[in-house]
């Protein structure tokens, strides 16, 4: 018996089989046999770890040709034809010694562990048809193939490997699938793939692949997937694209193309399913011709440069479920222009439509309630949409997403609402409900600074995320919501909520706006929180001290000299009486007042927070401010000077140190840091906001987040509120922009990362904005602190389910 070994243990093996089983195994295991044999031993001997015991069968009471994952043709001698061993959670590195298994066919190791280089021994199987290893973290270059002359779809997708693509010269004539997806491969798109003419299907989404789409790949007729979205691609439109007649699937999205779509894509490409172009430089007009693409059900034009109308041809598109074309400079400003609207009444399978940020203008057509039931996500945020809520919405009884945020809207918020029972994420933040910028709409609308919160919403039982801040909604806030079991998140800030409507009376009563934070510190007080007596030649200076109290429990002390107020100390002097306790000691003695003097206040209200006494406290005179309580007793007396109430829910046990959790001791005690670096007397040792450092750095943020973890439900949106007031506040204060950019490239490069699935979301491009606050909430999903960018992720993916 000849044998072939090439380790010990395959040896050892050997000779155990070949004593041992029976003599009919015995007298078949020739030549080939033998060779498979050790071929296979080889693969698992390669394995460092097999959690699932995949490989427990390839032992020698059962013949290879039933051991799992194996299969043979049913010849004599029988010759493995297929392994199919995906899936199984296999560590270790592919052994060269695969490439013996002449007869292999069908190879698939995708989704396990496999690490190390693919061997160039697999370009010795002259019978493969096709080689599946997706999902591992392979590395190295990909070999050549063009021996393998059966070969006809080649999956590499989902591994680390580097170098440039294969050319005509790796590949076999033949092959029609060649995914390379998510790696990192560099370099550009050969020309010679043009000479692969059996090429149907070329994905290799989410690399670093430069340059343009060769022309020469106009050669390839056969083509019905092409997606390259996610790399570095440039240049105009691919031309080469149009004379693939039968593509289905178009992927270019996230490159950096540039130039206007073919007028007539639409006619060359009659066979388009997909199209997604999203993240790139394109400019011009949408073409009409996409109509005659009557096959698209997926159409991504985000975050472009798209302008002009949308198609009133859009109509056309019968199949179409997904309508992105956010981000761009789209109008519609006329009956015409919005005719579109009327006519994706036809778009019967319609589940996501995206306008958001766009031009948009005017009232919503009462249209968008003819839209196909099957609507679920709607994103008509960051126009400039007017008039009463949309009231077509009444009728899209499926939504799941309903973002209307940053329009003009104005009047109440509507009592329907309810009704939308799948209804997980409501904004409709930045509006100008019944709003009112300046004090001519407050004495011209304040009769109608009546919109509440409808109590109907206790009816949205699916409902997770809701964002109603930045209106001017007045009222209470439904107790209902507290019934609402999946809600995790709300954001009813820089509202009138819980206050009372400012009346023209000689004496005014003013309720200042606070911020959620302190409404829910002051939930249990009755009456108004900061009540300050105006009088008339004030109220200008009220209402923007209001808006800025509203805007996180600061007044606006820093009065612009050039606007008519600027040198009226009274009423400065005024506001400074009202907000007494949270002002900066230089505000209080007339002093400069600068940005530092809001991180004063923005100080004060964290310590407020976290230590559940109000600044205006009997306990705070002759000196004794609040930051400075909390300077003397930080850190030694931590424990004793926070909120009691706040120290037993986070198990913090002041008799038994031991039994303190340390990290949720030393998350309170960096916000208190922060609270104490905010509140120092003079404004020059305040955390810098000219240097651009953030008030809170990410680090700080997660700690705080993990306090809120810790919370229980109730009080954690009390408290989540705050963060979320937090983040908004250092924008205001400037310092969030170096904030925002840091979460706009992170959003970006995970957009990059981004598999293509997610690309096909709606919402990705706007991800960052809208997430932004929300990222404030990783926290709260991540059980780890440090993993704030995968936890951005999720948040990402929880905000835009697949669909
Ligand atoms: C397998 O056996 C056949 C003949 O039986 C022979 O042609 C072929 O070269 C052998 N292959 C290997 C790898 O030994
Ligand atoms: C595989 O075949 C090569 C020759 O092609 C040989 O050198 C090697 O030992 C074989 N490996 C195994 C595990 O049989
Ligand atoms: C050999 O494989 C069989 C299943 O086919 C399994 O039940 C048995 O435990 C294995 N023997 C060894 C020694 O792993
Ligand atoms: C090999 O894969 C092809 C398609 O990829 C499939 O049709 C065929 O059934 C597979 N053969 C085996 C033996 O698994
Ligand atoms: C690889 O992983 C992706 C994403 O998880 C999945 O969609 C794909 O089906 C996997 N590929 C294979 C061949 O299992
Ligand atoms: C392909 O086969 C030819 C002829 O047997 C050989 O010269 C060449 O090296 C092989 N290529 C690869 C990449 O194995
Ligand atoms: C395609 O193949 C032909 C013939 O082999 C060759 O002349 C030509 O250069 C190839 N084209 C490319 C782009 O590699
Ligand atoms: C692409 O199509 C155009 C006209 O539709 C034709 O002139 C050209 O030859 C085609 N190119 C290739 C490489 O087939
Ligand atoms: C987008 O289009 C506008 C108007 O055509 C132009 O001014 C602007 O430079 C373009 N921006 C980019 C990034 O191409
Ligand atoms: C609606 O669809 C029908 C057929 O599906 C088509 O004939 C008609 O032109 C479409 N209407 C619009 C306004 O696109
Ligand atoms: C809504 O707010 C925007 C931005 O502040 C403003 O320009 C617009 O005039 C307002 N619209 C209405 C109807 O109040
Ligand atoms: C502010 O308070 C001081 C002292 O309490 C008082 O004299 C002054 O009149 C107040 N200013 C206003 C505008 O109410």
């Amino acid at each position: 018996m000849t044998m072939k070994v090439t380790t010990a243990t395959a040896h050892f093996l050997l000779v155990f089989l070949a004593s041992t089983i029976s003599h009919s195994v015995i007298c078949s295991a020739l030549g080939n046999e033998t060779d498979q044999l050790s071929s296979l031993l080889e693969f698992k001997n390669a394995m460092s770890l097999d959690p699932e015991q995949s490989l427990i069968s390839w032992n020698s009471s059962n013949h290879l040709c039933s051991w799992e994952g194996v299969s043979c043709s049913s010849k004599n001698p029988p010759r493995v034809t297929a392994i199919d061993l995906s899936h199984q959670g296999l560590v270790g590195r592919i052994s060269p010694s695969l490439g013996n298994l002449t007869f292999l066919r069908n190879l698939s190791l995708a989704t396990n562990r496999f690490t190390g280089q693919i061997p160039a021994s697999l370009g010795r199987l002259r019978r493969l048809r096709s080689l599946y290893l997706s999902n591992n973290t392979l590395q190295g270059t990909i070999p050549s193939f063009a021996n393998c002359s059966e070969l006809r779809a080649l999956f590499l997708d989902g591994n680390e490997l580097a170098g440039g693509l294969p050319g005509a010269g790796d590949l076999p004539v033949g092959i029609e699938a060649l995914v390379l997806s998510s790696n990192r491969l560099a370099g550009t798109i050969p020309p010679s793939l043009g000479n692969v003419t059996t090429l149907r299907k070329i994905a290799c989404m989410n690399n670093g692949v430069g340059g343009g789409i060769p022309g020469e790949l106009a050669a390839l007729r056969g083509m019905e997937v092409l997606a390259v979205d996610g790399n570095r691609l440039s240049g105009g439109f691919p031309v080469a694209v149009m004379n693939m007649s039968g593509l289905a699937v178009l992927g270019l999205s996230t490159n950096g193309f540039t130039g206007e779509l073919p007028s007539g894509i639409g006619g060359f490409l009659p066979k388009l399913r997909q199209l997604t172009i999203g993240g790139n430089f394109f400019q011009g007009n949408i073409p009409s011709s996409l109509a005659n693409a009557s096959n698209l059900f997926k159409l991504g034009m985000s975050d472009n440069n798209f302008t002009g109308v949308v198609p009133a041809s859009i109509g056309k598109l019968a199949k179409l479920t997904l309508l992105n074309l956010e981000m761009n400079q789209l109008h519609a400003r006329s009956k015409q222009e919005w005719e579109f609207m009327d006519n994706l009444a036809n778009c019967t399978e319609l589940q996501v439509l995206s306008l958001e940020k766009n031009q948009m203008e005017g009232q919503v057509p009462s249209s968008l309630g003819n839209i196909s039931v099957q609507l679920q996500y709607l994103y008509l945020g960051l126009n400039r949409l007017s008039g009463s809520f949309p009231s077509g919405i009444a009728n899209l009884p499926n939504l799941i997403i309903l973002a209307l945020d940053d329009n003009w809207f104005t009047g109440s918020v509507p009592q329907w609402l309810g009704g939308l029972k799948t209804l997980q994420s409501l904004t409709v933040s930045y509006n100008n409900f019944t709003g009112c910028e300046n004090l001519q709409h407050i004495e011209l609308d304040h009769n109608n600074l009546s919109g509440g919160i409808p109590p109907s919403f206790g009816k949205l039982i699916s409902l997770k995320f809701l964002n109603l801040s930045h209106n001017k909604l007045t009222g209470s806030i439904p107790m209902l919501l507290g019934d609402l079991q999946l809600l995790e998140q709300i954001d009813l800030s820089f509202n009138h909520l819980r206050g009372e409507v400012p009346t023209k009376a000689q004496r005014l009563n003013i309720v200042v706006d606070v911020s959620d934070a302190l409404a829910y510190l002051h939930h249990n007080h009755q009456g108004p929180i900061i009540h300050c007596d105006l009088k008339p030649s004030n109220i200008l200076l009220d209402d923007s001290m209001t808006a800025h109290v509203g805007d996180f429990g600061l007044a606006r002390f820093k009065i612009d000299s050039k606007t008519s107020l600027g040198n009226s100390v009274s009423t400065s002097s005024f506001a400074i009486n009202g907000t007494i306790g949270y002002v900066a000691p230089e505000c209080a003695i007339g002093g400069q007042v600068s940005t530092a003097a809001d991180v004063y206040s923005f100080g004060v209200v964290l310590l407020e927070i976290f230590i559940r006494k109000r600044p205006t406290d009997d306990m705070f005179k002759d000196g004794l401010s609040i930051a400075k309580y909390a300077d003397i007793n930080i850190p030694d007396r931590l424990l004793q000077i926070v909120d009691p109430q706040l120290v037993q829910e986070l198990s913090l046990n002041q008799e038994d140190p031991v039994a303190t959790d340390e990290n949720a001791a030393h998350c309170l005690l960096s916000v208190l840091n922060i609270g104490l670096c905010c509140t120092k007397s003079s404004p020059n040792e305040r955390i810098s906001m000219q240097e651009g450092s953030m008030l809170l750095d990410m680090e700080q943020r997660v700690l705080m987040e993990e306090i809120v973890t810790l919370l229980p439900v109730e009080r954690a949106v009390a408290t989540t509120r705050f963060v979320l007031g937090l983040l908004r506040t250092d924008m205001i204060l400037h310092t969030g922009v170096a904030c925002r950019d840091a979460l706009e490239m992170r959003a970006s490069k995970q957009l990059k990362e981004a598999t293509h699935e997610d690309l096909l979301t709606p919402t990705p491009a706007t991800l960052w904005r809208r997430s932004m606050t929300w990222t404030a909430w990783s926290g709260c999903w991540s059980s780890s602190s440090s993993q704030f960018t995968n936890s951005s992720v999720y948040v990402h993916r929880s905000v835009s389910p697949q669909i």
